[in-house]
């Protein structure tokens, strides 16, 4: 049977994904870690979030910076120790805030012992079989198993000494793991309990609609190459995802999270056909989806209100509740994404009161509350393998620079070491936390209100239908349940008069009345 919607403490709960490298240094060497992002806890509890979603900080040589793991069940040296990790649960723990973690069940580090064993194996071996090692085609083998590619460019394959090859969807040092192998899927299990036991409250999972591969690893259609992450995804075919036999998977996952009550899922799924998404929220798999649709698209109210009807869609078929997101460290930051400068953030702030209007649960990224833009970096400061193999425009660096905490010069108190991983911006000064503290108007402020009104005022409790008003080109207007919060949007480069109401919050001052363009306004 479907879950009742707002059942559960994720259904319309906020998290805030934590991209641990970027978030807090506590000891010095550059890198954010546990022990800073524990000292920012009242940060956190301040800005209102219910919930966090840490990236891996698990042991990992940091070729995909921590989505290469070495070994799941311990903590990097880099981002600090178990015990911190404890120390950090009880934190958040005893200040309301709850703690879900990364997972990485696609692949592992070239450098897990497993793959290690299986280098040093000889084909056909029972250390192969926990990966996909295949022959090559053509006369002497030296040619690629099949077409596919890596999400990161080049050939999804790689050859070993003895002639053989392996698949990673991603880079060569992320080896894809054989998901019809029992002991592949126990040790995942052994994983979830390893961090359930310590009292995490959920997992995210990554490339969760990977996993299984189609029987036979057929060639793929190699259109499908251009569409992962974009709304074209799922045209072509593509046999590196989204395959059926992983259901069975999120199934096995799920009977683990059963035996925790209170844990939640959420999965990372580029799918964009709903009905396909839909899937992996049978009441056996996972609690929530990621639907990465409103994400994908420009700052148009018709295309937005497509992409809103159309990702409610996917929970309704489920009988579970929205996953929204505007962003996280995989893609371009929302003000650059919406045109860059004033613009730009006039837009992401109006995205932001769209977005934490909507029923369902919200991911926020860091940063994304302070209205961050992409940060513009030299080439050689670039560390991220996108950019190395696909081009620096492909590159995740520029979303994932170090937080503006406080003073004048960077760092910006993220680490007393100047030299961090990714330089920050000298112009991020005026965009600090603690500058933004100190002011009513900034993007910070507006988060913080939004957040609290969410939580505590009853007309965002009204209901989850939306109820959609006829509004101006350009413009959309929508209420939440019989008598709820009306969140208006105006696109349109002309400001428009606001439906009757109080009006609770607006993303930028209202002109006379009425609603400026880039601006969206919450009314009871
Ligand atoms: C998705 C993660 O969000 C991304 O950062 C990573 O590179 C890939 N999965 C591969 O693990």
């Amino acid at each position: 049977m479907a879950a009742a919607p707002h059942a559960s403490w994720w259904s319309d709960a906020v998290f805030y994904q934590v991209y641990l490298r970027s978030f807090a240094d506590s000891d010095t060497d550059g890198i954010g870690d546990l022990e800073g992002l524990r000292r920012r806890l009242g940060y956190l509890e301040q800005l209102g979030v219910d919930a966090l979603w840490l990236t891996p900080f698990y042991r990992s040589p940091m070729a995909d910076h921590g989505y290469d793991v070495a070994d799941p069940r311990d903590v990097d040296p880099m981002f600090g120790t178990l015990r911190d990790f404890d120390e950090l649960l009880a934190d958040a723990h005893r200040r309301g805030i709850r703690v879900t973690v990364d997972v990485v069940p696609n692949h592992t580090s070239n450098q897990h012992a497993w793959f290690k064993s299986a280098m040093a194996a000889a084909p056909g071996s029972r250390e192969r079989a926990r990966y996909l090692f295949r022959d090559g085609r053509g006369p002497d083998g030296a040619e690629p198993p099949n077409n596919w590619v890596s999400v990161f460019g080049g050939p999804a394959w790689t050859r070993v000494p003895d002639g053989q090859w392996y698949l990673h969807l991603f880079t060569p040092q992320q080896p894809d793991l054989n998901w019809d192998d029992a002991e592949v899927r126990y040790d995942l299990e052994r994983t979830l309990r390893f961090w359930l036991d310590r009292g995490v409250d959920g997992f995210r999972f990554d490339v969760a609609h990977g996993m299984a591969k189609a029987p036979g690893l057929p060639d793929m259609d190699p259109r499908a190459a251009q569409e992962y992450r974009t709304s074209e995804q799922g045209k072509a075919y593509d046999p590196r995802f989204d395959d059926d036999g992983v259901h069975d998977v999120h199934r096995m996952i799920r009977k683990v999270l059963d035996e925790y009550p209170g844990t939640m899922s959420v999965g990372e799924i580029w799918v964009s056909d709903e009905e396909r998404l839909a899937r992996y929220l049978r009441p056996d798999e996972l609690h929530l989806a990621f639907n990465f649709r409103l994400m994908l698209t420009h700052f148009d109210a018709d295309a937005l209100r497509t992409a809103i009807e159309r990702s409610l869609a996917v929970p309704r078929a489920a009988g579970t509740d929205a996953t929204w997101t505007l962003s996280n460290h995989d893609v371009s930051r929302t003000v650059s994404r919406y045109g860059g400068g004033a613009a730009g953030l006039r837009r992401a702030r109006a995205m932001a009161l769209v977005e934490l209007a909507l029923p369902g649960a919200v991911y926020l990224y860091n940063g994304e509350e302070l209205g961050l833009p992409d940060a513009d970096l030299p080439a050689s400061a670039l560390t991220d393998p996108r950019a190395r193999t696909l081009g620096p425009e492909y590159g995740r660096d520029p979303e994932r620079v170090p937080m503006p905490w406080d003073g004048d010069l960077p760092p910006f108190g993220f680490s007393r070491n100047p030299r961090t991983w990714l330089p920050t911006p000298p112009e991020w000064a005026g965009l600090t936390a603690e500058r933004q503290l100190a002011d009513p108007e900034s993007t910070l402020a507006l988060y913080r209100q939004a957040i609290e009104l969410r939580r505590t005022h009853p007309a965002l409790h009204a209901g989850d239908e939306l109820e959609w008003y006829g509004a101006p080109a350009g413009c959309f207007a929508f209420r939440r349940g019989r008598g709820g919060l009306i969140c208006a949007l105006n696109t349109s480069a002309s400001s428009i008069a606001l439906p009757p109401g109080e009006v609770l919050l607006s993303s930028s001052p209202l002109v006379q009345g009425r609603l400026p363009p880039d601006a969206a306004a919450w009314l009871v």
